[in-house]
């Protein structure tokens, strides 16, 4: 048996006693009989370390989780070895931990799933060798799991959902928009062509300095700007959406984000203070971003229900858009997706916050999906590696742009 070595980040071999420590630290029960098929899932492709067992059924048997946010706020952004080393130091406990609060030994596992594509080199290589040394140790079935897939398809964890339905990720490092045709069938219809809208509030909320301003210290730049809008008038300012002339349902943010910073400059000229300090204006400027962001991904999501819908691969009333990622749990963007939602005769989802950020129960989950549907189930795990960009499902972007389609204008009244 290999264990991880918590301080150098290294398997090394034990000694016997050693070996007896770390399976006691399992809370073993033998005479315990599950029905179910029991998954653990692992995910280390960003900057949580998090572990799961959810059975067959969709029962969340244990979790545990790691978020290193406080670290990589201090630092203005992810340092990945500073990730690395992180995930290195608590992914041993991280697993440690979901199995006992399930109260499920390694043994009685069906399946060990983990993130292996896309994300941080360093910290999918984390998660994989640590998966592949308990797959090798316990003799487990591999099942290799994409981020975004996992994302897409955690909604059928909490909401009975079939078959096709739109998904929209919008997070830190997320943002696309695909057709869910199976469990691992996926139309990609448009995505970010720079950077995600999450990483764009964070980069607004840094250069207002929110983490200095007594209500948001501690929150995320997204939910900063969320917290301050309530606060200000988005009518002060006024952002054009971009990409407005583009008939796709690609998206693009870093040109919005340069015009806000501009804009920052001149303001903090007219008050007469230093970058660094708070803008009496911020409110309102936090208000404008996110109403401007907000119409930004509704006009896309309008566009790929209309070309879903056109043709055929959406059914033509009661379809579903499921909205995840971090950006997901701002209630102004979910307002302005709900009128979009109305307006197509579509029903809006959306998981609970805690499933639609980064978490171990969405591999675990797909590990389920993969393992009733049979697919991708490793008996072999030679070859495999950890692949930090990988598209997801078939592109039809360009075709989605071919099409052409012109969006209704919707008032959006939020
Ligand atoms: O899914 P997540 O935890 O991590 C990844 O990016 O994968 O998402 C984090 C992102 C951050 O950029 C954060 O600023 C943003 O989600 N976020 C929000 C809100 N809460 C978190 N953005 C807008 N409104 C929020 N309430
Ligand atoms: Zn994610």
């Amino acid at each position: 048996m290999l264990i991880l070595n918590k301080t150098a980040g290294v398997f090394f071999k034990p000694s016997r006693r050693k070996i007896y420590e770390f399976l006691g630290s399992f809370h073993f029960h033998p005479g315990k009989l599950f029905l179910h098929k029991l998954v653990l899932g692992i995910e280390t492709s960003c900057d949580d370390t998090a572990a799961a067992v959810v059975d067959e059924a969709g029962n969340v048997l244990g979790e545990a989780i790691h978020s290193q946010t406080e670290v990589h706020l201090k630092t203005g952004g992810i340092i990945p070895p500073v990730a690395q080393q992180l995930h290195r130091e608590n992914i041993q406990r991280i697993v440690q931990e979901a199995l006992s609060a399930s109260e499920v030994s390694p043994s009685e596992l069906s399946a060990i799933a983990t993130t292996i594509k896309p994300g941080l080199a360093l910290s999918l290589g984390v998660g994989l060798s640590f998966s592949l040394q308990l797959v090798d140790q316990f003799k487990k079935p591999f099942i290799p799991i994409h981020h975004m897939e996992a994302h897409a398809l955690t909604i059928r964890l909490t909401n009975k959902v079939e078959f096709p339905f739109l998904v929209l990720l919008i997070s830190g490092g997320h943002c696309l928009l695909a057709l869910v045709r199976g469990v691992s069938d996926f139309l990609l219809l448009g995505k970010s062509l720079d950077i995600a809208p999450g990483d764009m509030l964070d980069k607004v909320a840094r250069r207002l300095s929110l983490i200095k301003h007594p209500e948001c210290s501690t929150m995320s730049g997204g939910k900063a700007i969320e917290h301050l809008a309530k606060q200000g008038n988005r009518l002060h300012f006024d952002f054009q959406p971009p990409m407005q002339r583009a008939k796709n349902c690609d998206f693009s943010f870093s040109g919005l984000q340069h015009i806000i910073d501009k804009m920052i400059m001149q303001k903090e000229k007219e008050e007469g203070i230093e970058q660094g300090q708070i803008l009496s204006s911020a409110a309102d400027i936090a208000a404008a971003v996110q109403h401007t962001v907000a119409c930004h991904i509704a006009k896309r999501t309008h566009r790929a229900i209309l070309f879903c819908k056109q043709r055929g691969l959406l059914r033509p009333s009661n379809a579903v858009l499921v909205v995840s990622g971090g950006v997901a749990s701002n209630l102004y963007i979910r307002k302005a997706l709900e009128i979009v939602t109305n307006a197509t005769q579509c029903t809006l989802l959306c998981p609970p916050a805690r499933l639609c950020t980064d978490n171990g129960i969405m591999i675990a989950w797909n590990g389920v999906e993969r393992l009733r549907a049979g697919l991708g189930i490793l008996h072999n795990t030679e070859g495999i590696r950890y692949e930090p960009k990988c598209p997801l499902g078939v592109d039809i972007s360009k075709e989605v742009g071919e099409a052409a389609i012109k969006v209704p204008r919707l008032k959006m009244k939020i």
